[in-house]
């Protein structure tokens, strides 16, 4: 016979939460917040460094901006949107990139009329409908920067530069940069129809992706990570030995220009990028050098024919995006702190309904004057009030008695020397103000 009560303990501790997270979607919590804040504040700072203007598009857009942007056969296209139909039957997906949406605000808001390049910046969420691991979310978030309007290949340098110069001020200084150039509309077709030749006399030594690539995106078999074709990848022509004159010399100006800034850099030839609208130079910084376990924090290239594409005119551009859930798992491996968040030196404890009504006005009036104070409301026990200040380790207790409350007077205790004083409710903010201020100042002369 089951033992009843062991069949009650069974069932409650098999309780499921009834609800969860979306598979490959997270909650990022207060406690993690101080990593993101550390990214965001980078990318803020060096936004306006180099004239990058913040712009925020929506996160649901027309299904067909992507498709002919980013590419209906490529895995991102083809088999990781979220794709749906509105009420009214419109075709829309959630983004799973922001280039195609910056490309399209540029030619929707006219920003061809203002001087060039434009230079854009965004934060935000994408989606991906990809097989979630460690480092990849089907909802994850980037900071994206695009300029937009300039052809000079020294602007493809400083968007490397702009890149790298967001991972050091966070902490991430030793990153692998690898670039490569893989031509535009004069000299692809060409570089595609060697490579073609080449690869379909090694079709059977192909994996299956990759022969259906053969037909309608044979570039991308140079960065299949299947073992077999990267066997058969490594003979292939290369499209740095393929480039017309312009493309040449855009990438041997961009190789200069990225030893004069004693940038480090690798010419991988198999970097072609997962994205249809790239010409020219493509790049990816890694978080190491050596293979092992090491992840893509950011890529990007160049896009010249991507506005002509959604019907703007003839308008080169350039940007990169990063992932900034990869950089905070990457901060945490290497031990980089996150933001530094204001710590509370001020605790006010109450004791009574009324103390703690006029609590309230103390509360307000401290933090109008930009004291961060504490407190514990909810709680009537002083005990308990004094407990988290003290794991607070505030500098100042204010406490507001039942005496004190009728009194119209606070109890402030110097938590750093021991001592006490009463001073009324007017007086409070100064009081604690003077305080504050002599503490720090015996904490310097310690
Ligand atoms: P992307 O290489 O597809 O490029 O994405 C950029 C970065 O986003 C990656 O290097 C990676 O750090 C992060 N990322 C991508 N997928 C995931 C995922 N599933 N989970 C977590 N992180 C991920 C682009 O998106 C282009 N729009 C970049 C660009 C901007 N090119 C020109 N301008």
């Amino acid at each position: 016979m089951p033992n009843p009560k062991q069949k009650n303990n069974n069932s409650s501790k098999k309780k499921k939460i009834k609800f969860q997270t979306v598979r490959g979607m997270r909650d990022i919590l207060p406690e993690e917040q101080i990593y993101w804040n550390k990214i965001r504040k980078a990318v803020d700072r060096v936004a306006v460094d180099y004239n990058y203007g913040r712009i925020d598009t929506p996160i649901v857009e027309p299904t067909n901006l992507f498709e002919r942007t980013t590419g209906k056969e490529t895995d991102v296209v083809k088999k990781e949107m979220y794709k749906f139909e509105t009420q009214s039957g419109k075709k829309v997906s959630l983004r799973p990139e922001g280039t195609p949406s910056i490309v399209r605000a540029y030619i929707e808001h006219g920003m061809r009329t203002k001087p060039s390049p434009i230079k854009l910046f965004y934060i935000g969420p994408m989606f991906r409908h990809d097989r979630p691991q460690k480092g990849r979310y089907r909802e994850f978030f980037q900071f994206g920067f695009e300029a937009i309007g300039e052809q000079d290949p020294i602007l493809d340098a400083q968007i490397i530069q702009t890149a790298l110069r967001i991972f050091s001020s966070i902490g991430i200084s030793k990153t692998a940069l690898q670039v490569n150039s893989i031509g535009c509309q004069e000299c692809r077709p060409n570089y595609d129809n060697l490579l073609v030749s080449y690869l379909k006399n090694r079709k059977q030594a192909l994996c299956m992706d990759c022969k259906d690539r053969l037909k309608k995106n044979p570039l991308r078999i140079l960065d299949c990570k299947e073992e077999k074709c990267t066997q058969v990848v490594t003979q292939a022509p290369q499209a740095v030995d393929h480039l017309c004159p312009d493309c040449k010399k855009h990438f041997i100006y961009l190789l200069e220009c990225l030893d004069e800034l004693k940038i480090t850099y690798s010419i991988n030839p198999h970097l072609v990028r997962g994205l249809d609208y790239y010409t020219k130079t493509v790049f990816e910084i890694w978080s190491k050098d050596d293979e092992e376990g090491r992840v893509a924090l950011g890529g990007g290239g160049r896009y010249d024919y991507l506005v002509e594409k959604l019907g703007g005119k003839k308008t080169p551009g350039v940007g990169f995006a990063a992932g900034m859930d990869r950089i905070v798992e990457e901060m945490k491996e290497r031990g980089i702190k996150g933001a530094k968040t204001s710590q509370p030196k001020v605790f006010l404890a109450q004791l009574g309904d009324l103390a703690k009504m006029k609590s309230l006005s103390i509360f307000q009036g401290l933090e109008k004057a930009g004291i961060t104070v504490a407190e514990s409301f909810g709680r009537g026990n002083l005990k308990t009030q004094l407990k988290k200040a003290n794991q607070l380790k505030v500098d100042l207790v204010l406490i507001m008695g039942q005496r004190e409350s009728l009194d119209e007077t606070v109890i402030i205790k110097d938590m750093t020397g021991g001592n006490q004083e009463v001073v009324t409710l007017g007086k409070v903010v100064i009081e604690v103000k003077k305080k504050l201020k002599k503490i720090k100042k015996e904490v310097r002369v310690k």
